[in-house]
This record gives C-alpha cells, sequence and structure tokens, in this order.
C-alpha cells in the first residue's frame, strides 16, 4: 500500500506550517495541518488570529507554547495519523508542562468534547467555524478551564480575515469562496463536520485576490466543496437567495466570479477546486474558453463508473449525466485536463459495477485521480442506512486496478504534451537539480527547464521534448 499512500497524499500532509515574523520574546506556536486544500487555506486564517493576537510560530514542537493540529475527518486513516500525532504532542507536555494542545478543524468537529473527556489528549477543541474564538479559548484553557467551541455557523466565511500566508513561494496561493456542503452524498462526513453550504462576498474576494496580485503573486486556486454551486446576492446563504433577488438584488454565480478574478490582470492566473458534475454549467466551460489566464484543468470526481452505486452513493447524477459533461469539456475545452476522486468498494459494490469504473476512467480518459477505498464514517447516511459489505481485502484489490488503470492513462497522457511549447509560471526550484525551475503548465502538469535568467514568478515558454511518467522536461524558448 506505500505507492498507494503516495498516490493519495498530496506532500504537504502533515507540513509544519510556518510565520513569517519577528519572533523576539513572542509565545511560540505550533501549527501542522492534514486534510484537503481548504484545510490548508483555513491555517492561514487561523496563523492570522495567532499573529494578531501577538503569537510567533516554530517549525520544532519541542520549543513550542502552544500546539496546534488542523485536522481531517474524511477517512479512518487521516483520523488515525491525527491520533499518533496527539500521543507524541502529549509526551511534550512531560518536559513543558504548560504546553497547550489544540486539535482544529474536521475531527475536532466530529468528536467535539470527547477529545477533552475520553482522551484526555488536548485542552482546546476548535470547529471550522470557531476560529475567531481561538484567543478567549487560549486564555481559558491557560487557566485550566474546558476550552471548546464546536459551533458551526450559517454565516461565518472570515471573509475580514487577511489569510497569513504560510511557507509560501510568493506566488501561488488559495482562496476560500465558500464553506460547508450541503450535498449529502451518503459516504461523506464534510457536511457534518463543516456545516451548511455558504458562499462569500464576492467584493472580498476580489480584493483579496487584487492584493495578492500586487504582492507579486501570479496565481490564484479559489476553493469551495463545491464551487459551482456558489452563489451571492447580498447574502450567502442559498435559501435567503429568492427573497433577495425579488428586493431586487443581483446575484453573483461561480462563472460571474471567475470571469471577474480573471478580469484582474491576464498575468494573474486562475484555478478553481472542486466541481461537482450534478451541478458543473457549461456557462462556466464558456468563461474558461474565453480567459487564457484560467487554466484549463477541471477536477470532477466521479466516485464511481456504476449508475447503481452513484445512486447509492446520492451523488445526484448517473453514468451517462457524467459522461455528457465530459463530452461538453471535451467540445468547449478541447485541451482541458479532467482529474477525477474515485472510491473502490462502496457498500454492495459487485464485481461487475467495479469494471464500469475501470471502463469509466478508460473512457473518460482522466489525467490524474485521487484514489481510495472505501472507509464508513460515523453518522453518514451510508452508516445509518447501508451495510458496509465488502470486504477490505477486496476493496483494496480493486483500489490496486484502478490505480493500475489510471498510472497507464496519467502516463500516456504526459507523453500527449512531448513536442510543444508550454506556457509555464515558475514557482520553485526543481526537486532534483537547482539549476532547474518548476513550474505547471495549464492541465496542472509539472514543467522543468534550466534556469537560465528566469526567477520566480516569471512565465516561461517551454518547449517540451522529455518526459518522465509524471514530469515535463524541456527549455524555455521566450
Ligand atoms: N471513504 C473513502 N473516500 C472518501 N471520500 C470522501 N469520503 C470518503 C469515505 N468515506 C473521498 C471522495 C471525495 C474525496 C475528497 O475523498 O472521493 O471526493
Ligand atoms: Fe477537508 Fe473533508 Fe478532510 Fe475536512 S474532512 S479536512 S473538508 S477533506
Amino acid at each position: 500500500m506505500e505507492e498507494f499512500e503516495k498516490i493519495i497524499d498530496e506532500s504537504r500532509q502533515g507540513e509544519a506550517l510556518m510565520l513569517e515574523v519577528n519572533d523576539a520574546g513572542k509565545p511560540k506556536l505550533y501549527l501542522e495541518s492534514y486534510g484537503c486544500q481548504m484545510n490548508f487555506a483555513d491555517s492561514e486564517i487561523v496563523a492570522s488570529i495567532l499573529k494578531d493576537g501577538g503569537y510567533a510560530t516554530t517549525k520544532d514542537f519541542n520549543e513550542a507554547d502552544v500546539i496546534f493540529v488542523n485536522t481531517c475527518a474524511i477517512r479512518d486513516n487521516a483520523e488515525q495519523r491525527v491520533r499518533q500525532r496527539l500521543t507524541d504532542f502529549k509526551k511534550a507536555k512531560k518536559n513543558n508542562p504548560e504546553l497547550i494542545i489544540g486539535v482544529l478543524g474536521c475531527m475536532a468537529e466530529r468528536l467535539k468534547e470527547k477529545f477533552l473527556e475520553e482522551e484526555k489528549l488536548v485542552d482546546i477543541v476548535v470547529g471550522p467555524d470557531a476560529y475567531r474564538d481561538i484567543p478567549n479559548l487560549l486564555s481559558r484553557a491557560e487557566e485550566g478551564q474546558k476550552a471548546v467551541n464546536v459551533i458551526l455557523s450559517k454565516e461565518e466565511t472570515y471573509a475580514d480575515i487577511t489569510p497569513v500566508r504560510l511557507d509560501s513561494n510568493g506566488v501561488t496561493a488559495y482562496i476560500s469562496i465558500m464553506r460547508g456542503c450541503d450535498n449529502m452524498c451518503s459516504f461523506c462526513v464534510v457536511p457534518f463536520t463543516r456545516g451548511r453550504e455558504r458562499s462569500r462576498d464576492p467584493e472580498s474576494i476580489l480584493a483579496e485576490a487584487k492584493d495578492l496580485f500586487e504582492k507579486g503573486y501570479r496565481e490564484v486556486t479559489l476553493l469551495g466543496q463545491n464551487v459551482d454551486s456558489y452563489i451571492w446576492a447580498g447574502g450567502g446563504l442559498k435559501k435567503d437567495i429568492p427573497a433577495a433577488l425579488d428586493k431586487g438584488l443581483k446575484a453573483t454565480s461561480f462563472a460571474e466570479l471567475l470571469e471577474m478574478v480573471a478580469q484582474i490582470h491576464s498575468d494573474l492566473r486562475v484555478r478553481y477546486s472542486t466541481s461537482n458534475p450534478k451541478d458543473m454549467t457549461d456557462d462556466v466551460l464558456y468563461v474558461m474558453a474565453k480567459y487564457e489566464n484560467i487554466c484549463k484543468n477541471i477536477h470532477l470526481p466521479v466516485q464511481s463508473g456504476s449508475s447503481r452505486i452513484l445512486e447509492l452513493m446520492n451523488r445526484g447524477y448517473t453514468r451517462e449525466y457524467y459522461e455528457e459533461r465530459i463530452l461538453a469539456i471535451r467540445k468547449i475545452l478541447p485541451d482541458c485536463g479532467i482529474s477525477s476522486d474515485i472510491i473502490t468498494g462502496f457498500c454492495t459494490e459487485t464485481e461487475e459495477d467495479h469494471q464500469a469504473t475501470l471502463s469509466l476512467m478508460e473512457w473518460a480518459d482522466y489525467d490524474f485521480s485521487f484514489m481510495f477505498f472505501y472507509s464508513e464514517r460515523p453518522n453518514t447516511a451510508a452508516e445509518r442506512k447501508l451495510t458496509d459489505d465488502i470486504p477490505e481485502l477486496v476493496k483494496k484489490r480493486r483500489l490496486a486496478e484502478v490505480i493500475e488503470v489510471q498510472k497507464a492513462l496519467s502516463e500516456k497522457k504526459t507523453k500527449t504534451h512531448l513536442n510543444k511549447t508550454h506556457r509555464v509560471l515558475i514557482e520553485r526550484s526543481s526537486k532534483r537539480s537547482d539549476q532547474m525551475w518548476a513550474g505547471r503548465n495549464s492541465q496542472n502538469i509539472v514543467v522543468v527547464f534550466p534556469k537560465g535568467d528566469l526567477k520566480i514568478g516569471d512565465y516561461a515558454n517551454v518547449w517540451v521534448d522529455e518526459c518522465t511518467k509524471t514530469t515535463l522536461i524541456g527549455k524555455a524558448v521566450n
């Protein structure tokens, strides 16, 4: 399963995130993050709140006054990893009894007081909508009081908090455009841990993107659990939209938001994630086609290729509907990269359903996928109404087959980029050689090439004539 871990886990899992501030005499925070891009974006909000509260950061948890772990609850193995880390951190308390340990994010929301009562692993528990309360919770914990805030909100979007960019390359940044999720996929814990879906004021999103561009950033990724259902009309809660429209307020859709961000500057690249097939409309695709600076890459998780399983998953679409969405992308954006998420071994999945997933992957010709075996999550509809009846060995064997298919597809896709010029935004030195720059093309594939006199944040036109399985190699031809 080593290989599988590498494929599903982005390199940042468990990374200690740093603030760049002058830290003389300030208490020190150690902040570690797990989970999705949204969680890493949330850590930047938390860092901003703590910076205002007078904290500096450290990369060494042994010298920290406060340790925070921003957690993920999506699969059991994500939670197990966090538990292990919390046990390590608790040991650090032996040397420093004043040390405060806090658990933030989705696992905090899921387990709530249990963390304090049963496990006694931590001093503070904070859910994703309660980060503004952290300074208060820290004071309570310092006084030895119970410090839990897991209240979910219908309004909180942290719109007015300027995130502190952690460990940033100064070129690429995430912007959260909405929070929560109303989809209720039967396998998923997110609606319970992140609460109701709400969109963020477009003005504050645009201001954040403009500010980043002025500071030298050249790529923003707009984040939401389901960006296609972004909507704002004087407020961001979907149920209030009809009344707002009746009052004559104008609504901003995701397509309109995307266009406004793209118009900030042609040198500001725009990406976004995640699309939900049931809500992805052609107007977004036409906006993407219109702007060169909107990257041609769509993450459109299918989860399963079997309509019967999709129904049990409550995904709101069939295989045929999904295929029609892929055809629309291929027609409107012929050079667009498409990636997916896949779950194997969901409740009642037969060999035939599994074959349907494999055939759909081939048909869709995905550039990339995140692939998982099903992990039952407490309180979800699947846990309450269905039986987790596929043996773990079968789930894992099917997963291995899914991974094999994707590997072959990705390798083939990489080769289609050979002998072409790619516009690449330079992000960092290549991991293999400090003589080479690394960046990504529009389709999100890493491209490396000799540095010459270019610098981080520049765009380079790179003629690609070599590749490994996943990386393109070439020379700048500016
Ligand atoms: N088990 C396995 N994978 C899951 N995902 C979400 N919930 C589960 C679960 N219970 C996967 C889905 C989703 C991605 C973020 O994580 O594929 O798109
Ligand atoms: Fe992100 Fe979902 Fe994990 Fe929460 S549970 S951190 S929303 S992936």
